[in-house]
C-alpha cells in the first residue's frame, strides 16, 4: 500500500517533550517513554484518535494517560499502530515496551553490533524502539536516561549533553542526556559499549569551545586521526562558506561495524559505518581517505541542513540530502581539486543515477508516492538532488546563492519544511524567478538536449538550436519543458577563446537558459566558425547530443578553457571508439581500433604540463557500467570484450609512454592523502595497468615489486587489482598472500572479498560461493554482503553467465536476506531491475528470477522494487 504526497496532513498531536528510559539488556531491553503531548491547534482533525507508530517487534507492557493506567478497552494495538480513542487536550502519555536488541537483524531501531548497543532511526526506525509519532514534522525536546552494567558498557551516549550520572540500587550505572534542540525521532541516537575515545577541541568563530570525541572499539582507535582532522576542516568550512556555526558544546562520532548505510547525522552523536570513518595509510586507499573526509563533512553539515532545518515529510528527503551532498561536494572540491572532484561526481551521476532514471524505479527528486521510504535513499534524491541545488547556484551566482541559504536557515530554523520552501528562500533573496525551475523536483527522467548549429561567414553570426526531450517514466507519460542552464563558450578552430555577443553581452562564456522544447540562440561578432564547448562543468544533469567530429573532440580535449569539458571531450572520444568496437563484437567481427584515440592518448602522455590526476581520469576508459547505461540493448560480454581489446591495443601501441609515465610518477614520499600525492599515485597506477597489458617481464616485475614493497594500501591494492583484472598468472598467489597479511583487518578483508568476487574466471560462481563459506564472510554484516555480492555484480562472466546461474544465485541471496535485513535485500535487487535493457536471452533469464522472488512472502522493501521492476 503506497502513501502519497498529496495526502499530507499536519499531525493531529504534538509532542513537546520526550523522556526516554532504557534499561539496557542484550536479550530484553525495557523502554519507558513519557511523552508530553497536546492536540495540534493547526490540525483540522480535533477529534481524531491518537495513533502512534510502533513496529511488530515492539511489545507493549503498559500505557497510561496522566497517572491512570489505561484499561485494555481504552486502546488497541493493531499490527504496527497503537490507537487511543480519546485523550485530553494536553497530557503525559507513558508507555512501557520491551524490545530484543540481540534479535534485531534488520539494523533499524536499537540493535547490537560487535559488543555494543547502537541505533539507526532514519527514516522510520524509532518506531522499532517504542510507540511514537514517528514522522519528521513532530519535533520534540529529548531527555534520555540509560541504565546499564558499567563493567560492560562504560560508555553510554545519547544526543545533547550529559547532565547526570549515578547508580541504581542494584549497582547499575545511570546516565542522563539532554538535547535542548527540538528534533524529530529520526535524529535520536543511543550508543553503549566498551569504547575507546579520541578527543579534541574546536574553537568556533564566536570563540566557543566544542569538545570533539570520536569513539571506536579499542583496536581501532589508532585509525581516527584523519577523521578528526576532517571534522575540524568541515566545521571551519561551514563557518566560512555558509556562516554556520556548531551549536552544542559537544560533538561525538561513533564507529560501528554493522550498519546498513554509510553514516547518520543524529544530533550531536553521529553514527558511522566503520568503513566510512576509520583510515590509516597502511590499510586505507586514497579513494577511501577522500570518502571518509566527504562523509564526515556530509554528516557534520547535516547539523544545519537537516537537523536545525529538517524535512516536513519523507517526500522532501532531498531538501536535506540533495543540499547536503551539494555542500559536501563543494567542500571536497575546496579541499582538493575542483575539476577532479567534478569529473568524479559527474561520472558517478551519469553511470548510476542516469541508469536509475532510465529504469523501472525512476522517480522525481521529490517522489509523489512510495511504499517503503527506505527504497528512496537513492541516487536520484541524493545526487540529482545535489545537481538541482548546483543549478540554482549557477542561476543565482555565488553571492545571491549565499543570501538565499542565509535566508533559508534564518527563516526556517527549528522548522520541518519542504523543497518548495528552499526554492522560495532562494527566490526571495535573489529576486530571480524560479517558477519553471521547480519542475526539476517533480519530473522524473533525464532530459536529452540535442544541439545543432550553423555559422554565417558573411554576417559573423553563429546560431545554436537546442531541443529538449524527456522520455516517459513509470507513472509520468508526458513531460514538461524544464529550465535548463547551459553554460558554454566558443573555441576557434585553433583552440583559442572566441568571445561572442549574446543579447548584447560580450563574453568568453555564457549561461544559456533553455526553457522551451526548442529554442534558437544567435551569437553576434563571432570572428570565425567556432567549435562549441557546451554544458561546461556539467551545468545541468542532462544527456547532451551534438555531432562533434573526432577533430572537434581532440581540439576540446587539448584546448578548452573548461577543465571539465576537456575530460568530457576525451570521454566522448573513447565512447565513440568503444561503441564501434562493441558493435563489431556483437556482430562477431574482428575488432579494429581507429587511430584517433591512440593519438589523443599519446599527446596526453607526452604533455608534462597537465595535472596528473586529470590525465589518469582520461586514461581510465569508460567503465563497463557506464557503457551499459549508454547501450540499448546491453550485451555485457561484448562490452567487456571491447574494453579489453581497446586497452590492450592502447597498451601495445603506447607501451613506452606508459612505462615512462609509470616511472616518472613512482616517487618515494611519506604517505599523505593530499591532492598532489593522490594525483601522482593515480597516474602511476593507471599507467601500470596499461603497461602490464603488454605482458612484458619488466612490467610484471614492476607490479610485483610494487605489491611487495608498497608502504601504503593504495599502491599495494592497486598492484593487486591490476594483477587480478589483468588476469596475470600470479594473481591467485597475490590474492592469497594479501589475505594472509591482512586477515585481522576487517576493512581490508572486505576489499579483498570484493576483488575476489569480481575476479573474471570460468568458475566465477563457484568461487563466489566458496567466498560466502569463507571464515572472513558474515551474512549479518552488510559491508561483507556488499563486498561479495557487489563485487560479483561487476563480474561479467560470473553474473551474466549465459546459463542464468549468476542471476539465480543473486536471487537466492535476496530471498535469504529478505526477512533478515529488508533494506540490504532491497538494495541487492538493483542489478536485476535492469532486465528490460539486456539483450533478449539474458533479459528473459533475469525476468524469471524477479518472478521467482515475487512468489516469496516479501518485505515491503523488496516487494516494492520487484513489483515496480516487473510492471
Ligand atoms: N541521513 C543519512 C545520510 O545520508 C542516511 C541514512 C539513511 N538510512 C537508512 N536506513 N535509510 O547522511
Ligand atoms: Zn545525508
Amino acid at each position: 500500500s503506497a502513501i502519497y504526497l498529496k495526502d499530507y496532513q499536519v499531525p493531529p498531536y504534538l509532542i513537546d517533550k520526550t523522556e526516554l528510559t532504557f534499561d539496557l539488556d542484550e536479550a530484553t531491553t525495557v523502554v519507558t517513554s513519557r511523552l508530553h503531548m497536546r492536540r495540534n491547534p493547526e490540525s483540522t482533525q480535533q477529534n481524531a484518535p491518537l495513533v502512534l507508530d510502533g513496529g511488530e517487534d515492539v511489545k507493549l507492557i503498559g500505557v497510561a494517560v496522566g497517572d491512570c493506567a489505561l484499561p485494555a478497552e481504552a486502546y488497541r494495538v493493531n499490527e504496527d499502530k497503537l490507537v487511543i480513542d480519546s485523550t485530553p487536550d494536553a497530557f503525559v502519555l507513558t508507555c512501557e515496551t520491551l524490545i530484543e536488541p540481540q534479535n534485531n537483524t534488520s539494523l533499524e531501531g536499537l540493535y547490537r553490533s560487535s559488543s555494543m548497543f547502537c541505533t539507526q532511526c532514519e527514516a522510520e526506525g524509532f518506531r522499532h524502539i517504542t510507540y511514537y509519532l514517528d514522522r519528521p514534522d513532530v519535533m520534540s525536546v529529548f531527555t534520555t536516561t540509560i541504565i546499564a552494567d558499567e563493567t560492560r558498557y562504560p560508555v553510554m551516549l545519547s544526543n545533547g549533553n550529559e547532565v547526570e550520572r549515578g547508580k541504581t540500587e542494584e549497582g547499575k550505572t545511570v546516565v542522563v542526556w539532554h538535547d535542548p534542540f527540538p528534533k524529530p525521532a529520526y535524529l535520536f541516537a543511543l550508543v553503549a559499549g566498551d569504547l575507546a575515545v579520541k578527543e579534541d577541541v574546536f574553537l568556533t568563530q564566536s570563540q566557543r569551545e566544542v569538545a570533539l570525541k570520536i569513539f571506536t572499539e579499542s583496536h581501532n582507535i589508532d585509525k581516527v586521526d584523519y577523521a578528526m582532522e576532517a571534522l575540524k576542516r568541515s566545521m571551519r568550512w561551514d563557518e566560512e562558506t555558509y556562516g554556520r556555526e556548531y551549536d552544542l558544546d559537544i560533538f561525538m562520532i561513533v564507529a560501528v561495524d554493522d550498519f546498513n548505510m554509510g553514516a547518520m547525522e543524529n544530533k550531536g552523536l553521529n553514527i558511522f559505518n566503520s568503513s566510512c570513518l576509520l583510515a590509516s595509510p597502511k590499510t586505507t586507499t586514497d579513494d577511501n581517505f577522500l570518502r571518509v573526509e566527504a562523509i564526515v563533512a556530509h554528516e557534520y553539515f547535516h547539523n544545519w541542513s537537516g537537523n536545525r532545518v529538517t524535512c516536513r515529510d519523507w517526500f522532501q528527503l532531498s531538501l536535506k540530502e540533495g543540499f547536503t551532498v551539494f555542500r559536501d561536494q563543494s567542500f571536497s572540491a575546496d579541499m582538493h581539486s575542483d575539476t577532479v572532484k567534478r569529473v568524479e561526481d559527474v561520472s558517478f551521476l551519469k553511470t548510476a543515477q542516469f541508469a536509475e532514471d532510465a529504469g523501472p524505479m525512476a522517480h522525481p527528486v521529490r517522489p509523489a508516492s512510495f511504499i517503503e521510504i527506505s527504497n528512496f535513499y537513492t541516487l536520484t534524491v541524493y545526487e540529482k538532488g545535489s545537481e538541482i541545488v548546483r543549478m540554482i547556484h549557477t542561476l543565482l551566482g555565488e553571492e545571491k546563492f549565499r543570501a538565499g541559504s542565509d535566508l533559508y536557515f534564518e527563516r526556517h530554523d527549528g522548522q520541518a519544511v519542504t523543497c518548495d520552501d528552499f526554492v522560495a528562500a532562494m527566490e526571495d533573496a535573489s529576486s530571480i524567478d524560479l517558477t519553471q525551475f521547480r519542475d526539476w523536483y517533480s519530473q522524473a527522467g533525464t532530459p536529452i538536449v540535442t544541439v545543432t548549429d550553423s555559422y554565417d561567414e558573411s554576417t559573423k553570426t553563429y546560431q545554436l538550436t537546442m531541443t529538449q526531450e524527456t522520455l516517459p517514466t513509470p507513472g509520468q507519460d508526458s513531460k514538461v519543458a524544464l529550465h535548463i542552464p547551459v553554460r558554454m563558450g566558443l573555441l576557434s578552430q585553433e583552440g583559442d577563446l572566441l568571445p561572442s555577443s549574446l543579447d548584447g553581452t560580450v563574453s568568453d562564456e555564457h549561461v544559456l537558459h533553455l526553457t522551451d522544447f526548442e529554442q534558437t540562440m544567435t551569437f553576434e561578432n563571432v570572428s570565425s566558425r567556432p567549435v562549441p564547448s557546451l554544458l561546461r562543468g556539467f551545468s545541468a544533469p542532462v544527456k547532451l547530443r551534438y555531432e562533434y567530429s573526432a577533430q572537434d573532440l581532440l581540439l576540446l580535449m587539448s584546448s578548452d578553457a573548461d577543465g571539465f569539458n576537456r575530460w568530457s571531450a576525451a570521454q566522448q572520444l573513447a565512447v565513440n571508439e568503444l561503441t564501434q568496437l562493441i558493435n563489431q563484437a556483437i556482430q562477431g567481427q574482428a575488432l579494429s581500433v581507429d587511430s584517433t584515440l591512440v593519438d589523443g592518448f599519446r599527446a596526453l602522455l607526452n604533455d608534462g604540463s597537465l595535472d596528473p590526476a586529470m590525465v589518469a581520469l582520461i586514461l581510465a576508459l569508460p567503465s563497463q557500467a557506464y557503457l551499459s547505461e549508454l547501450a540499448n540493448p546491453i550485451y555485457p560480454a561484448a562490452i567487456k570484450q571491447a574494453r579489453q581489446h581497446l586497452k590492450k591495443q592502447l597498451a601495445n601501441t603506447l607501451s613506452e609512454e606508459f612505462e615512462r609515465t609509470y616511472h616518472e610518477h613512482n616517487m618515494a614520499v611519506d604517505y599523505q592523502a593530499t591532492a598532489e600525492q593522490i594525483a601522482h599515485r593515480s597516474l602511476k597506477n593507471t599507467a601500470l595497468s596499461y603497461w602490464v597489458e603488454t605482458g612484458t617481464e619488466a612490467a610484471i616485475a614492476a607490479l610485483t615489486k610494487q605489491y611487495e614493497t608498497a608502504d601504503n594500501m593504495t599502491d599495494q591494492f592497486s598492484a593487486l587489482s591490476i594483477a587480478v583484472h589483468g588476469q596475470l598468472s600470479n594473481a591467485g598467489d597475490l590474492l592469497a598472500s594479501f589475505y594472509q597479511q591482512w586477515q585481522n583487518e576487517p576493512l581490508v578483508v572486505n576489499k579483498w572479498l570484493a576483488l575476489s568476487a569480481g575476479q573474471e574466471q570460468d568458475n566465477a560462481l563457484q568461487h563466489v560461493q566458496s567466498l560466502m563459506a569463507h571464515p572472513a564472510f558474515d551474512l549479518k554484516n552488510p559491508n561483507k554482503v556488499r563486498s561479495v555480492l557487489g563485487g560479483f555484480g561487476q563480474n561479467v562472466s560470473g553474473f551474466h553467465n549465459a546459463d542464468g546461474s549468476g542471476y539465480r544465485f543473486l536471487a537466492d541471496q535476496i530471498i535469504l536476506l529478505n526477512k533478515r535485513n529488508p533494506q540490504i535485500a532491497s538494495r541487492l535487487c538493483t542489478p536485476l531491475t535492469r532486465w528490460k535493457k539486456l539483450e533478449p536471452t539474458l533479459s528473459a533469464l533475469m525476468k524469471a528470477e524477479l518472478e521467482r522472488i515475487l512468489a516469496e512472502d516479501l518485505s515491503k522493501d523488496v516487494y516494492e522494487v520487484i513489483t515496480k521492476s516487473l510492471n
